[in-house]
Order: C-alpha cells, then sequence, then structure tokens
C-alpha cells in the first residue's frame, strides 16, 4: 500500500491502485526526460545564516556523544523458550502487504498468533506492492536458515507446505471465497478472538489462511512469553540475507572511512573529511527523508513548488483517494501549525543544522524517492555537503543487484539505520517507528522532529536564525533517544520496553 498508515486496503482500493500503477508507470515513461524548475528555498532567510554556522566544539561533542546508559537491557537473550506443543494444530499461514517494514510487524505477529494457537507456521508470502512493485520473496530479504534456528525451541516453521495442502495459494484465495482463509480478523484482534475463531478452522481443515493480516495481534493483554516471543523474532530472528548485510557494511564502512575507499569506488568518491573534529571522526547521521509524491499528496499541504505542483499533486489526491483526505480541509497554515506537514529536505536540512550539525557531519540519505528529484534536495546538499546516499556510495555493478528492488532498497536503509551513530525521520511512519524502536532496544541516539513545533517555526517569516535555533534546541532536548515506556495500545515493536527490555540490577 501507497501510504504506509493506511493499514485496511478494501479490495476496491486495491484495484484502484493497480490502476493507478499502471497509470504511473506510464507517466514516468514519458517524464523521464522532464527537466525540473528550480525549486527556489523557501526560507532562505534562515537557510543564509545555517549556511555561514559554525558549531562550537562543545555542542559538537555532546550532539555526538552516545546516549547514556539507560539501565534496561535486551530481555530475550535470558529468556528460556516455551516448550514445542507435542502437537500441531495445523498451518498458519499470512499474506503480507505494506512495505518492509510493516511485513516485519506482520512476521512478528504471525510467530506469536501461531504460538497461541499451537500450530506451525508457514514462511510468510510478502504481497507485491502495488507501488513499489518489488517481488522480493521472505527468503530474497531475510534469512530463513537463521529465522527457523533461532526459533526452533519456540514454534515449529515450514518454509513450504506439504503437498497436500500444496492447493493453498494466493491465488486460489483471490479468485472464490474458501473455508480455510480467515478475511475478517480485527485490527488488534485478542488471543481470544484466534483461538475462537481460527483454533477451529485449523482443528477441521488442518490450515488457515490469515489475509489481510497487517496489525491483527493486539499489543496488550496478552502472556508474557507471547510478548518476549514477538521481541525475539523482531531483534533476533529476523536477519538480512548475507548479500544485503554484506553491501550494507560496506556502505557503512565507506561511510566512516571515506578517504580509505576500497578498491572499487572510482577517485571521485574518495573525499577528504576536512574539519572534522576528534569527537566526531568517523561518524554519520542516517537522514529518513521520505518525501515521496504519495506523501506530499496525501499530506495537502503547500511545498513551494508553485501553482503546476499544487496542480499536480491535487490531481494525484483525486486519483488516489477521490476526495477522502481529510487533510484538504484545512489551510496549508492550519496543517503547519497542527504538525502536519511533512518537513522538505530544505526544512529537514534547517532543523539538523539548528541542532548544531556542522558542514563536516556526513550524512547518510536514506530515502526511495524524493519528489522535486535533485532539485529540491540542492539546499540540503547546500548544508551539508559530505551527504551521500546508495547511489553515491556503490559501484555500478553493486548497483546492478539491488536497482528496482524496493524491499531490498529498504533493508539496506534499516540496516544502515541500526549501524548509525544517529538516525533521524522527517517524517512519521513505519521507518521512523521501526527505527525508533530498534534504537531504543541498542540504547542508540535516534531524533524525534517535533513536527508542531517545526511547523509553527516555519511559519514565522520573521524570525532570526539565533531565535529559531534556540527554540528548536530547547525543542528536541527529550526528543534524542530517552527512553520512554510504553502505554497501552502503543506498538510494542516501537516501544520495546518494558515488554522487550528490564532493568539492569
Ligand atoms: C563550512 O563552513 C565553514 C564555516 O562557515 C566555511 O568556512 C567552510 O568553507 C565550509 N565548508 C564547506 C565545504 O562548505
Ligand atoms: C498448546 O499446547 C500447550 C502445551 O502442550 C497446552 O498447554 C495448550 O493448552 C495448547 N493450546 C492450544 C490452543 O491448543
Ligand atoms: C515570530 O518570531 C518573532 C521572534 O521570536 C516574534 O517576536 C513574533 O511574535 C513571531 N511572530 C509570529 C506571527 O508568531
Amino acid at each position: 500500500m501507497a501510504m504506509e498508515q493506511n493499514n485496511n486496503t478494501s479490495q476496491p482500493q486495491k484495484a484502484m491502485l493497480f490502476a493507478l500503477a499502471f497509470l504511473l508507470s506510464l507517466n514516468h515513461a514519458s517524464s523521464m526526460y522532464t527537466v525540473y524548475n528550480p525549486i527556489k528555498p523557501r526560507h532562505s532567510r534562515l537557510l543564509k545564516s545555517a549556511v555561514q554556522r559554525e558549531t562550537p566544539t562543545s555542542q559538537l561533542s555532546e550532539l555526538w556523544a552516545p546516549l547514556e546508559n539507560h539501565g534496561w537491557k535486551p530481555f530475550v537473550e535470558s529468556t528460556k523458550p516455551t516448550a514445542l506443543p507435542e502437537k500441531s494444530e495445523g498451518y498458519i499461514q499470512v499474506f503480507l502487504d505494506g512495505g518492509l517494514n510493516q511485513q516485519r510487524m506482520g512476521i512478528c505477529d504471525a510467530v506469536a498468533v501461531a504460538k497461541i494457537l499451537n500450530a506451525t507456521l508457514v514462511i510468510p508470502y510478502l504481497e507485491v506492492n502495488p507501488v513499489w512493485r518489488d517481488s522480493s520473496s521472505f527468503s530474497d530479504i531475510f534469512d530463513v536458515d537463521h529465522f527457523i534456528d533461532v526459533l526452533k525451541d519456540d514454534i515449529s516453521i515450514v518454509k513450504e507446505l506439504p503437498d497436500e495442502y500444496s492447493w493453498s495459494t494466493r491465488e486460489y484465495y483471490s479468485i472464490a471465497i474458501r473455508e480455510t482463509r480467515i478475511k475478517a480478523a480485527p485490527v488488534h484482534a485478542s488471543a481470544h478472538w484466534y483461538l475462537e475463531n481460527v483454533l477451529p478452522v485449523l482443528q477441521s481443515y488442518g490450515i488457515a489462511a490469515i489475509s489481510p493480516f497487517s496489525h491483527r495481534l493486539s499489543y496488550d493483554n496478552l502472556p508474557m512469553d507471547i510478548q518476549h516471543l514477538r521481541c525475539k523474532v523482531n531483534f533476533q530472528a529476523l536477519v538480512f540475507v548475507p548479500h544485503i548485510r554484506t553491501l550494507g557494511d560496506a556502505l557503512i564502512n565507506r561511510l566512516r572511512y571515506p578517504q580509505q575507499a576500497d578498491g572499487e569506488m572510482s577517485p571521485n568518491y574518495i573525499r577528504e573529511v576536512t574539519g572534522a573534529s576528534a569527537s566526531n571522526a568517523g561518524k554519520f547521521v542516517v537522514l529518513h527523508l521520505r518525501f515521496d509524491k504519495d506523501m506530499a499528496a496525501h499530506s495537502a499541504c503547500d511545498f513551494g513548488g508553485g501553482k503546476a505542483e499544487k496542480l499536480a499533486l491535487a490531481k494525484y489526491r483525486q486519483v488516489m483517494w477521490q476526495g477522502r483526505v481529510v487533510n484538504s480541509q484545512f489551510t496549508d497554515e492550519e496543517l503547519r501549525g497542527q504538525g502536519r506537514c511533512p518537513m522538505t529536505p530544505e526544512e529537514i536540512g534547517l532543523l539538523l543544522a539548528a541542532l548544531g550539525f556542522d558542514n563536516s557531519t556526513r550524512v547518510y540519505l536514506a530515502s526511495h524517492k524524493v519528489y522535486g528529484g535533485e532539485a529540491r534536495i540542492s539546499t540540503l546538499r547546500q548544508l551539508f555537503p559530505l551527504m551521500e546516499d546508495k547511489k553515491s556510495l556503490t559501484s555500478p555493478e553493486e548497483r546492478t543487484l539491488i536497482k528496482g528492488k524496493a524491499s531490498v532498497l529498504a533493508a539496506l536503509d534499516y540496516y544502515i539505520g541500526v549501524h548509525s551513530d544517529i538516525f533521524i525521520s522527517a517524517s512519521p511512519g513505519n521507518m521512523h517507528n521501526a527505527m525508533v524502536g530498534h534504537r531504543t532496544y541498542l540504547n542508540l541516539k535516534t531524533i524525534r522532529p517535533n513536527m508542531a513545533l517545526m511547523g509553527q517555526l516555519f511559519l514565522n517569516k520573521t524570525m532570526e536564525w539565533p531565535e529559531f535555533q534556540q527554540s528548536v534546541i530547547e525543542g528536541h532536548e527529550n526528543r534524542q533517544g530517552q527512553l520512554r515506556l510504553r502505554r497501552p495500545k502503543q506498538s510494542i515493536y516501537t516501544y520495546p520496553a518494558p515488554d522487550c527490555m528490564c532493568q539492569a540490577q
């Protein structure tokens, strides 16, 4: 699904998405040679000061310093696996839509549901996303043998259904109503719901296929061992296949040691890091910039691209959501004041500059596609000349292995994100949440932008840089990765404490 937040895609919506993906592909082909008009900076006064900024060394070393030990440690290592059931009640199959990060949560929940039901899990099926169109399977992304091995004492997992159930395929369920399909699992269903509604199907047919399955298991009121198991899947069982990890490690190495780039790199990539103070030598920030057309259109905000851009986004909105975008009732100013507009590359650049990141900061840009392309990124690049991305860091040979595979690219970004010194996302969403969770688990710095504050600051056209900077620093003091305990209804994958972590003695 294009909008990651939207979890409940109905069938007509899906059909429409396919149609749209087709239209977009045509549109893409014809617009390949379009020259983008330069997009003017919207905050040129702030930008002018930001370009000339100089950060005191003391502020820099504080910025890059690791988080203090928060006194919590991962649970999973110390917990005993719960015994395997004596007999399996049958096979559980799940079909997962959404982007890779949404599918990841689905995988963790599928393991938990199989455990609740004493069932055998079939390696989850990853649906092809209509917008990103990547047909990578589970085993193209995740190390299947590792997955099965880590969980072997908790649940039984099979790579494929045995022959007698081989009829139970995605195609089988897509053409008719079937008794073995569980179609109506409520969002955040309880363990009890599964025992009442799915166990009987397993007992009658030996198999149950749950689809849709995203966000279909409650975060609350589950036995502790089930919660621990979900954590174990997310943080231990799910690792990427070796070739994604190897490429990820190579990219991380090139970010940390740009002057010793390995033989594969052309001399253009070898840049001396000038002015890097000792405290941030070898360190880098990952900036997740989700600013694609889909998101820009859905937000209904104005991004300064003039009348043509406004029209293009309104048209896209109409085709895609047919007037169902609630935000379009508000003016741009109202939306900004409420923090509902994704930050543009320029705006996230100003936020980072105000926090004290200087022009020697190495930034890795994790993003799929930026609406407006390089024209929109150039302001950010002006603030952070040492900015890299998948393209600048890889050789043409390496690129052929990942090109066009959205899930592999997302996996690579996830891997680099988990290994960075600091992570920041320009907009809330599944990637942001997954990183907040995983990095909390590892006690790593993650900056959570204060969207409402930033929206209000950017509305003020008279504010000078020192005041802007002061407000940004104050507004982000407690948003750098300090551990926050999960509250009811919040995701265990975003807030892993206390379910996945315990206080160290
Ligand atoms: C970085 O900023 C400093 C201080 O404003 C400036 O002297 C220097 O030229 C800048 N370096 C680059 C590469 O822009
Ligand atoms: C699952 O197996 C355990 C241990 O064998 C048993 O106590 C539990 O009642 C079983 N649950 C279901 C739903 O069959
Ligand atoms: C803009 O910021 C300035 C300086 O902080 C402040 O005096 C002024 O009231 C703000 N304007 C608005 C409209 O908020």
